[in-house]
């Protein structure tokens, strides 16, 4: 009887998942898929718990009130503009947890058949290089450490090795797990090492896929890990969240225009070209105030804005959204345009401005707008940098050409806020500040977008 109990509450759970990661799919029903996905889950740890009879209960809940404890401090402390950093230690935690699973389960019964021996290896393999790698990706996006891709000689003949020794030892633990806990221990071993190795090999431009696959790894390692522990709902969540992570990955590396093999293994990404166009002199960029940008963007019929990290960074999304309220009293047509990776992780800037509510329908991808955008009479960059940077368009030596960008500067006029001409992300110059149509609007983007609101209310 309580066999089926649990079985139907694994049954429900797998639904809630489903419905849960389909409304995230908008940023007006995420949270509410986040709330639904969150039941979903509760359900599956309340039905594993009259699965196995409450054993070990009261350890399983010290655990529990110890792991909300810390995870409601850290979601209530960080700032939003380290989120992104967040998402990647979670994801090496569940990766971390997926390897100790594994690992555990051999411990307590290391009597295992040749396939469950395999998998047990892939979760700790799979699990373990998520965790470290995770921890990179986590360093260089904090800037804890250099973006750079960090290579050394004979790179490619190591990691050619290491994956070879991997094999190796699956086939001999397959053939005789109980004798051979030590090589386990090497397993582990070289799997944290694989994880430093291989995301320190690329470039901090690339960490949005790198992220995105990490997560996939993530799901793979605990639906290997259910399948050793034979946890029916922990294959399916984590299958779950492998495939979605890998659909992100995909996404991502559309959005930046590389291939994933380029990614992982090209080894470029944050460094700054010494032939590249944004080293040459560029010439004066043009400054304007605030007041001389109200008389502007009072005569416009139409305005896109495209937000970016500084966006984030600045906390502007309210005034924004304000503006683009006050814009639209005034008869201006007002369109949000976002770039796939405008700001620090996947969809940073729709749940930024979905938080101050701005309108869905005007929300526009990058790949809608820039075929209208000649017509735009003023677009309006708050934050932004390397999503609008023409060299990614036009400068083969620039580390991000080849990246689709938002093409603000067809547009009539362009205005950009941000503080200073330091650059963004890529650490490149944007030659887009120096054309004849860019006006620099400088200094914060929330006190020059409450400048402006100041100046229509006037
Ligand atoms: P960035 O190119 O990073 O530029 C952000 C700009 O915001 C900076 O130039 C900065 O200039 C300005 N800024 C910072 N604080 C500000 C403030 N308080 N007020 C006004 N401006 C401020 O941002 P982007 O255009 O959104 O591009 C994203 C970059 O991050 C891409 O290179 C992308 O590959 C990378 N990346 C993306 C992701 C994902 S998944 N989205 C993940 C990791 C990396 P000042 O300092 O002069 O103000």
């Amino acid at each position: 009887m309580m066999e089926l109990i649990s079985y139907l509450g694994y049954l429900l759970a797998t639904c809630l998942f489903i419905f849960g990661l389909k409304r995230l799919g908008s940023p007006n029903t995420a949270r509410q898929g986040n709330i639904i996905s969150a039941c979903g889950m509760f359900i599956g740890v309340l039905s594993t718990f009259i699965q196995t009879g409450f054993e070990g209960f009261q350890l399983i809940l010290i655990g529990i009130i110890v792991g909300a404890v810390i995870g409601v401090l850290a979601a209530k402390l960080v700032a939003m503009t380290a989120m992104p950093e967040m998402v990647a230690l979670l994801n090496g935690f569940g990766g971390g947890s997926s390897l100790l699973v594994a690992f555990g389960a051999y411990l307590v019964a290391p009597q295992i058949g040749a396939v469950t021996a395999v998998i047990t290896v892939v979760s700790i393999v799979i699990g373990g290089l998520t965790l470290t790698g995770s921890i990179v990706a986590w360093a260089k996006l904090a800037g804890t450490i250099s973006t750079r891709p960090f290579s050394f000689f004979g790179q490619q003949v190591l990691n050619a090795l290491i994956l070879l020794g991997l094999i190796a030892a699956i086939v001999i633990f397959s053939m005789d797990a109980m004798s051979h806990i030590t090589l386990l221990y090497a397993v582990i071993g070289v799997a944290l090492v694989l994880g430093v190795l291989s995301v320190m090999a690329i470039g901090g431009g690339d960490m949005p896929v790198v992220i995105a696959l990490l997560n996939s790894y993530s799901g793979i390692a605990a639906a290997a890990a259910g399948s050793v522990i034979g946890n029916v709902l922990l294959i399916v969540a984590g299958l779950l969240v492998g495939a979605s992570g890998l659909i992100l990955t995909s996404i991502m590396c559309k959005a930046m225009n590389r291939s994933l093999a380029n990614v992982l293994f090209g080894g470029f990404g944050s460094v700054s070209s010494s032939s590249s166009q944004s080293d040459k002199d560029q010439g004066e960029v043009n400054p304007i105030t605030a007041d001389d940008a109200y008389f502007v963007l009072e005569a416009a019929r139409s305005v896109v804005i495209v937000p970016g990290y500084g966006m984030a960074v600045a906390q502007a999304q309210h005034s924004v959204r304000e503006l683009g309220d006050i814009l639209e009293e005034h008869g201006v047509n007002v369109r949000y345009a976002i770039h796939p990776v405008a700001g620090r992780m996947p969809g940073h800037m729709n749940v930024l401005l979905a938080e101050s509510n701005v309108p869905y329908e005007q929300l526009f991808e990058m790949d809608d707008i820039n075929p209208i955008i000649d017509n735009v009479d003023v677009c309006l960059v708050i934050g932004a940098n390397d999503v609008v940077n023409p060299d990614a368009l036009e400068d083969e030596a620039s580390p991000i050409y080849g990246m689709p960008i938002i093409e603000v500067s067809r547009s009539q006029t362009v205005f950009v806020m941000k503080r200073s001409m330091n650059p963004g992300f890529a650490g490149i110059q944007n030659p887009l500040f120096f054309k004849d149509n860019t006006r620099m609007l400088f200094g914060d983007a929330k006190e020059s977008l409450q400048a402006l609101i100041g100046e229509f209310k006037e």
